[in-house]
């Protein structure tokens, strides 16, 4: 490879880490303002599929009690410890579950998150009967997740055995409704999409 073939390579890579980067952030933000805006300071939140704490620590720092459900023990040690460190730790409980069997008691959540989940279980639909199960009549249910399957090919061997991987903003909408929820908004890019909906309060309310 020559030098110019080279440095505009590297310009390129760097261009587009920004690129994505600022994009990431964008949606990052575009998250957050939404779950603001869904669920007032000082209800309870279920975040599945927490993770490291994206969600429930943003969450919680609102003041907000958050049960923070992953099948990773390591993962929920890492929240565990950001918990302690951004003194939250006492509005969170984390719990080492499947997504879509917590143990968790049923219609008591003004809110259930969750953000990059749904590509890496192999019954999205099991999730969102849950997460419907969690909430209390009228609660905000808030999702991000990929949209492209353009990289799966490769990534889902990261994955474990018979992950569904992503599905597009419109099939997320289907699968909602089909179990029920009202759809509020599903706003997407190609590359992710951020779906809004709840579960409805009485049956004239769909
Ligand atoms: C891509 S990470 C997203 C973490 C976090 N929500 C975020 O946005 O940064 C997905 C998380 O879901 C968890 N997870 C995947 N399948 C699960 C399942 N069936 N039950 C519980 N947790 C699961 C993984 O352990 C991982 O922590």
């Amino acid at each position: 490879m020559d030098a110019i073939t080279s440095w505009t390579g590297l310009w390129a890579w760097v261009a587009g880490r920004d690129f994505l980067s600022e994009r990431r952030r964008r949606r990052d933000q575009a998250l957050l303002y939404l779950l603001d805006r869904v669920a007032p300071p000082g209800g309870s939140a279920v975040d599945l599929g927490a993770g490291s704490g994206f969600l429930t620590l943003h969450l919680a720092r609102s003041a907000r009690r958050v049960i923070a459900v992953d099948a990773s023990k390591d993962m929920l040690s890492q929240l565990d410890a950001a918990a302690v460190r951004l003194d939250v730790a006492p509005r969170i409980v984390t719990v080492l579950a499947p997504v879509d069997d917590t143990g968790l008691p049923s219609g008591e959540a003004d809110l259930v998150c969750a953000s990059g989940l749904l590509h890496e279980v192999p019954d999205p639909d099991a999730v969102l009967r849950e997460a419907w199960r969690l909430l209390r009549p009228g609660g905000a249910l808030v999702l991000q997740d990929f949209a492209s399957r353009r990289w799966w090919g490769f990534s889902r061997f990261v994955h474990v055995r018979g992950a569904h991987g992503p599905m597009d903003a419109a099939e997320i909408g289907r699968r909602l409704a089909a179990v029920g929820f009202v759809v509020r908004t599903v706003k997407g890019d190609g590359s992710h999409w951020i779906a809004h909906a709840t579960r409805p309060d009485s049956p004239a309310d769909v």
